[in-house]
């Protein structure tokens, strides 16, 4: 009796591990593309974006590269979706992607087999590293019009009475609150696609349809030790849905709510731990393209975030903060301004969401709109020495070098010191971060009095790796060579031994230990030791 006990609370172990928002809060996601990150021998196919076909990405491929991940400083993939898709070519290609599923109960073979999926989840956590995955719920695929249900898709999608009605949703659908209402019901129960590739929308209010996909990402989370969930397509699912979901994956999840209105994609905080931050992004991108750009857009519609996210009061890890994606053309396409893109590139990792870097932005990659945007990255040759690979490596290392000096670092949301259309200086305690849109030939001036720093403190911008001493007041003079942004932290928060402006530091704090709560292979030990010692 008392053995069957302590056995079921040694298989309860992996509960441990559910990783939640608050397990995530210190995370820093690199964003893949399964199909395009690496290949399972390490060799270099060809991959011309255009044709739209698989390229020979593989989760063991993933595995093989991690080194690569992890030592940009990131602690959690998120992979593109892993389910069985449509096969062959449709009028769009093949579903390299993985966004058109075809069976939600089989893993997509072309990336390998579930094994491979477990193997890769096993070889992260050894690490201390997550897994997100990437889901969609809204819709399967299908090949023609209207879909064979039957012969294409398992129960309960064999019926069509497990979708709604067809009717495909239109542009004018859309709303754009509060000018324009649209009709938001079109938008979650009319389809996705067009005649010859429909994406048939499951009907998430039917009772069958509803209790298959809790139970699917229960057995999906609990299957491949899946760590964070990204859910494609959120806004075309009724709001009340996704309570029910996020409950049934027991992990940290963030929806795509695709809109630029905070007052659209916040409401989404209440039901699901976090949306990715696009009303952010979009002056995001338009406020560092150019010198012309304007930041206090930017600066308005994040305090926005800040007073109108959350389900109760804001906290970071109800943002998940990016520059590209698989959806948008690369930025690095848009501009050759280095300094440009190494402004923008820092906004992630200084908000107070969890940044997401999307693979192959660190080797400059510049592809335009999908497919353009999803580049092999085996043809980088993986390059570690590329300015953008060093500079996600300070930004990371600035990251877990300011939450290694103030524990509440993840928890205090941001403040904006000075704010122009050309500058804004952004501070997260003990980071500073001096961002500016003026771009390569330029070299912005900052004095900013109230940094917060103690007299005379040492300090370090980790972008350039450059000495900085606090005035007398613990107030900030410096001038950005180069129009680079400058992102500091106390010299005394850098580690000695650690990989990023090693030889400015003072510190000799492992920024990992500060960070890390156990890890699940500490937990497991853990519990196995209480087991052998109660049984003794
Ligand atoms: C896939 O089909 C499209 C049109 O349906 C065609 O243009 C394209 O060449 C085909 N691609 C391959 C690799 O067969
Ligand atoms: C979009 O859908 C609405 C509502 O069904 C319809 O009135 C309108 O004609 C459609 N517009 C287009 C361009 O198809
Ligand atoms: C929105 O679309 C639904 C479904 O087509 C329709 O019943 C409803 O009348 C529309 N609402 C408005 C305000 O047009
Ligand atoms: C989870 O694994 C079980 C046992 O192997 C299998 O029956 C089930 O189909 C899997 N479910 C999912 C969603 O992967
Ligand atoms: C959002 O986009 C719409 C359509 O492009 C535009 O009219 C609106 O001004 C934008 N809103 C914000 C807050 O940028
Ligand atoms: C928001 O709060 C309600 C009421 O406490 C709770 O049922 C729901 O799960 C919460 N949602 C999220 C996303 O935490
Ligand atoms: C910049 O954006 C702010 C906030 O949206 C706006 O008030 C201001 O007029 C804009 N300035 C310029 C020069 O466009
Ligand atoms: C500093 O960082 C290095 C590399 O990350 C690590 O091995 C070392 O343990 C850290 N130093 C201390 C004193 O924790």
């Amino acid at each position: 009796m008392r053995t069957q006990v302590l056995l079921s609370a040694l298989l309860a172990v992996p509960a441990v591990r559910a990783a939640s928002a608050t397990d995530w809060q210190s995370r820093s996601i690199y964003q893949l593309v399964t199909d395009r990150f690496a290949t399972t021998d390490g060799s270099s196919p060809s991959c011309d974006t255009s044709n739209r076909v698989y390229c020979g990405g593989t989760w063991q491929g993933v595995i093989n590269k991690l080194d690569y991940i992890q030592n940009m400083g990131f602690d959690a993939i998120w992979v593109s979706p892993i389910v069985k898709n449509l096969e062959g070519n449709t009028t769009e290609g093949e579903a390299f992607h993985g966004y058109w599923t075809q069976d939600p109960t089989s893993v997509n073979e072309h990336f390998g087999s579930a094994d491979d999926l477990k193997s890769l989840a096993s070889e992260l956590h050894k690490r201390d590293m997550y897994l997100m995955i990437d889901v969609v719920i809204n819709h399967l695929a299908a090949p023609s019009d209207p879909p064979s249900y039957t012969s294409l898709y398992p129960s309960p999608f064999s019926s069509q009475s497990s979708f709604h009605t067809e009717c495909f949703i239109n542009a004018t659908d859309y709303p754009n609150p509060p000018s324009y209402a649209g009709n938001q019901t079109r938008v979650e129960q009319c389809w996705l696609g067009d005649s010859s590739l429909p994406l048939a929308d499951t009907n998430t209010e039917d009772q069958t349809v509803i209790n298959f996909w809790y139970d699917w990402i229960h057995n999906t989370v609990s299957n491949y030790s899946v760590d964070g969930v990204r859910i494609d397509t959120v806004k075309h699912v009724r709001q009340d849905f996704w309570t029910g979901f996020k409950d049934s994956a027991g992990v940290w999840a963030v929806g795509e709510v695709l809109a630029n209105e905070t007052v659209y994609v916040g409401p989404y905080t209440k039901f699901l731990p976090a949306v990715l931050d696009y009303p952010d992004w979009f002056p995001l991108v338009s406020g560092f393209m150019t010198p012309q750009g304007n930041l206090s857009a930017l600066v308005e519609t994040y305090k926005d975030t800040q007073s109108t996210y959350g389900n109760g009061s804001f906290s970071g890890n109800v943002i998940a903060s990016f520059l590209e994606n698989h959806d948008q053309p690369r930025f690095g396409g848009q501009t050759n301004d280095q300094a440009l893109i190494k402004n923008a590139m820092a906004w992630p990792f200084v908000q107070d969401g969890i940044p997401i870097l999307y693979y192959g932005q660190e080797q400059g990659y510049q592809g335009g709109a999908d497919p353009a945007n999803r580049e092999a990255l085996w043809l980088s040759g993986y390059a570690t020495d590329k300015p953008l690979v060093k500079h996600a490596q300070a930004l990371n290392a600035a990251r877990k070098a300011a939450a290694s000096a103030n524990s509440q670092f993840y928890s205090t949301p941001l403040k904006f010191i000075e704010t122009t259309t050309a500058h804004i200086a952004v501070s997260k305690p003990p980071m500073l971060a001096l961002l500016s849109n003026e771009g390569a030939s330029s070299s912005p001036q900052w004095t900013v009095a109230s940094a917060g720093y103690s007299a005379n403190e040492a300090l370090v911008d980790v972008v350039s790796c450059t000495k900085i001493t606090a005035d007398s007041n613990g107030g900030v003079s410096v001038t950005a060579s180069g129009g680079n942004p400058m992102v500091i932290v106390p010299a005394s928060s850098l580690n000695k031994t650690g990989s990023v402006c090693a030889s400015l530091a003072t510190g000799t704090q492992s920024s990992d230990a500060a960070r890390l709560g156990w890890s699940s292979a500490a937990a497991a030990l853990f519990a196995t030791f209480l087991l052998v010692k109660a049984l003794a």
